[in-house]
């Protein structure tokens, strides 16, 4: 079976953000500034350099921020236009034209399974990605772009997977898998586990906010019960897909942050403000000079 191309990905954005409270009590999680733009603003530009043109965001109650984010903003570009402040206004401009980008709502925060499962009817019959907006992935070519062009190889669902050592590894979906012998970036996966004990773990091969899926998935997650932490996990989901169709894991390049975690956001700030040409070297002289 041939799929079709990949346009449309969808961004689970409903949680309530508790890891960074009181920063999320009234701002959502995903509107949390990198330097000088949201998180979900990262994941949506990465979608869209992997070629969709149609973005989904699962939201909840009090996420108005994210919609009004992508939106034009007449008084604001008004203003930066009477004051012939161009540049400002191509910036405004260009987070609204982005791409096409619908919102749905998930009623109740009952997991990640269960958000992807309320963009079903928008996402239909075709493959499509999933990005978590609290993974930032840092990456010559973008991780998601990485991964279409794997599933254009593979015709195969795709997680992306990074080696977490340690206890660490608890905190993750965890692959049990075997390396595909003439493909050093793909995991051949037999099982899957959400959040396993470090000495349970299958491997230290851990799933992490990237994935394209084929459209079964749905099937999948109406028929799991609830797992880890009683909510409707997608690993589990995606491991009763395995009964049916191949799913690969895969090692992308680049450098992922955590950026749900505040001291992940803190690492972040810094490594990406100091990839900045505008702000690095003056920001790398502060460093320099600080007294840690
Ligand atoms: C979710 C997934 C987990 C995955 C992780 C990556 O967990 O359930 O399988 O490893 O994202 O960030 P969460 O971090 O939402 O608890």
């Amino acid at each position: 079976m041939s799929y079709q191309k990949i346009r449309k990905a969808v961004f689970p954005a409903a949680g309530l953000g508790t890891r960074f409270l009181p920063a999320t009590k009234a701002i959502p999680k995903e509107m949390l500034c990198l330097v000088d733009k949201p998180l979900i603003q990262y994941g949506v530009e990465e979608a869209v350099a992997a070629g969709c043109t149609e973005i989904i965001i699962v939201t909840g109650r009090d996420k108005a921020a994210m919609e009004d984010h992508f939106d034009y903003s007449p008084e604001l570009e008004a203003a930066l236009e009477a004051k012939g402040k161009q540049a400002l206004l191509d910036v405004v401009h260009s987070v609204s034209k982005l791409a096409r980008i619908v919102y749905t709502r998930q009623p109740h925060p009952l997991g990640l399974g269960h958000a992807v499962l309320m963009a079903k009817e928008i996402v239909g019959d075709e493959p499509f990605c999933v990005l978590l907006p609290d993974d930032i992935v840092d990456a010559k070519v973008p991780c998601m772009k990485q991964m279409v062009e794997a599933f254009y190889e593979t015709q195969s669902s795709i997680l992306a997977s990074e080696v977490v050592e340690g206890d660490a590894i608890s905190a993750y979906g965890v692959l049990d898998c075997t390396p595909v012998a003439n493909n050093p970036r793909l995991l051949d996966v037999k099982g899957m586990v959400e959040k396993p004990k470090f000495e349970e773990a299958p491997s230290q091969n851990a799933i992490i906010g990237r994935y394209i899926l084929t459209p079964r998935i749905f099937e999948m997650i109406e028929a799991v019960k609830p797992g880890a932490g009683g909510e409707l996990q997608l690993t589990d989901a995606i491991k009763m897909l395995l009964q049916h169709e191949k799913v690969y894991g895969f090692h992308y390049e680049g450098k992922r942050h955590d950026a749900g975690d505040k001291l992940g956001f803190l690492k972040a700030t810094v490594e990406l403000a100091l990839k900045r040409e505008d702000l690095g070297p003056g920001f790398r002289d502060w460093l320099k000079e600080f007294p840690i």
